[in-house]
């Protein structure tokens, strides 16, 4: 059994106090009727709850999608740098949040951020088959070439091997990248295995969710149900 307004609170309707103001408007029904009071106790895998009318999808974990800002780092405490989780508004945090995949502190874009250890574990292993698509601008050409090396698996000069890549110029001086693992700088690596440097990164999609372009750098939101799906779907 769970409190009503820390439910609430869980699937992003706002903080503490918005929630209980909301509780205690009426608008908020359980089984049909209306519930007043904020510290009411329900079980939300048995009970229908419906917010102004609108039927609440009760999900155990959360999904957030940010709009990752350059300077931030991948990691859920940093001693030097503000991490993804410190720029999350209040009400999008919760205990147990991390970062599903790593984009470096100078990369951009969208980042799943979530607490369900299964979900982030399927996006980033390379049996999922889930690609993530980056727009890299580059200080030089990228050609038929580097789009032939990038397919074929670029191996860095340590002997690492990267899987086949697939590269689409996107401009004289950049390219859309999509890879379906997560070494270390593994984009910026893979360009600079065939001479080109990395200037600006950013991943625009992983799997079949897009970054949400009406999402203003380093803002976050709570994912739809179809876009937590979506990942896994057209790979
Ligand atoms: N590859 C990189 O080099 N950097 C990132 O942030 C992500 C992929």
């Amino acid at each position: 059994m769970e409190r009503l307004d820390k439910l609430l609170v869980s699937q992003g309707l706002g903080s503490r106090k918005e929630v209980q103001k909301l509780v205690r408007s009426g608008e908020v029904c359980v089984d049909g009727a209306a519930v007043r009071k904020p510290d009411s106790k329900l079980d939300p895998e048995l009970s229908e709850i419906t917010v102004s009318g609108k039927r609440l999808e009760y999900s155990r974990f959360v999904y957030i999608m940010l709009n990752k800002p350059s300077g931030v780092v991948c990691a859920t405490e940093d001693k030097a740098d503000r991490t993804v989780l410190d720029i999350l508004p209040p009400q999008l945090r919760r205990p147990g949040l991390f970062p599903a995949g790593r984009l470096d502190k100078d990369t951009e874009g969208l980042l799943i951020i979530t607490d369900d250890g299964d979900y982030a574990h399927k996006i980033l292993s390379p049996k999922s088959h889930v690609y993530k698509r980056y727009y890299a601008e580059l200080d030089g050409e990228p050609t038929g070439e580097t789009a032939r090396r990038f397919s074929e698996g670029i191996i860095f000069s340590d002997g690492t091997e990267c899987l086949p890549a697939r590269l689409e110029i996107a401009g004289k001086t950049s390219a859309y990248v999509e890879i379906c693992e997560g070494k270390f700088h593994q984009v910026k690596k893979m360009f600079l295995s065939c001479g080109l440097k990395v200037t600006y990164l950013k991943r625009v999609r992983v799997g079949g969710l897009s970054l949400d372009v009406n999402l203003p750098i380093g803002q976050a939101r709570m994912m739809e149900k179809n876009e937590k799906n979506a990942v896994f779907i057209g790979n």
